[in-house]
């Protein structure tokens, strides 16, 4: 009886667990060895002996992205390709840079919330909810003020102050990915059908041959 309830609570600890969030890690650290032979869902560790402070850390977050390109943004990131030390812990950090009318183009992190922190200036930002709604909720960011871009949801920033605008985007993995909408669709290598994307976007194909060839 007694190892009935005590089963019984077992399973009741280790189910609300394991729908609250991912397993956590199992050691202090895993800091990358991207030379690692073994791959596993993410990077092998390095020896531990061998880790030092520079493994977690990265200089130059202060320095302003160049913007001079055709959307009018840069962003800075500071994932596990910068920082070894992020492997495993389901973090990572950007400074996104924005020229006067410069914008960060629709996109979607695969694997990552993201929580944004406006430093300077002015963004009108927003993401789109999934099918069938495709509702866009958006919103004017003033400095201080932070917004959410849920995980996979498609969403932009746009600058609307006179100025440049500085912005610091937190995410929940180390590793978030970025599939940039318009170049994923009409930048593939190689390039998908026109006649696809014809019937996807419903215009004549001359209209995406167009759009292909500026990506
Ligand atoms: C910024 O990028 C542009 C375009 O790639 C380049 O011509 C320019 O030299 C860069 N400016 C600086 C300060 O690096």
């Amino acid at each position: 009886m007694a190892t009935k309830i005590l089963l019984l609570g077992f399973l009741a600890l280790t189910c609300s667990l394991a729908s609250a969030s991912d397993s956590s890690p199992l050691q202090d650290f895993c800091v990358a060895d991207p030379n690692g032979p073994v791959k596993v869902n993410g990077f092998a560790c390095k020896n531990a002996m061998a880790v030092q402070a520079s493994d977690f850390s990265f200089g130059g977050l202060h320095i302003t992205g160049n913007t001079s390109n055709p959307v009018g943004s840069r962003v800075t990131p500071v994932t596990v390709a910068q920082v070894a030390g992020l492997n495993t812990l389901g973090i990572s950090l950007a400074r996104i840079d924005y020229a006067p009318k410069g914008i960060n183009p629709p996109h979607t992190h695969p694997r990552a919330s993201e929580i944004l922190t406006v430093v300077d200036g002015s963004l009108e930002v927003g993401f789109v909810t999934s099918n069938p709604d495709n509702r866009l909720i958006a919103t004017v960011l003033q400095k201080g003020d932070v917004f959410v871009f849920p995980v996979g949801l498609i969403h932009f920033q746009r600058n609307v102050g006179k100025g440049s605008a500085i912005a610091i985007a937190a995410l929940s993995s180390q590793n978030p990915g970025v599939i940039t909408i318009a170049n994923a669709v009409f930048g593939s290598k190689p390039d998908i059908s026109t006649d696809i994307l014809g019937k996807a976007f419903q215009v004549d194909n001359s209209v995406i041959a167009k759009l292909q060839a500026k990506f």
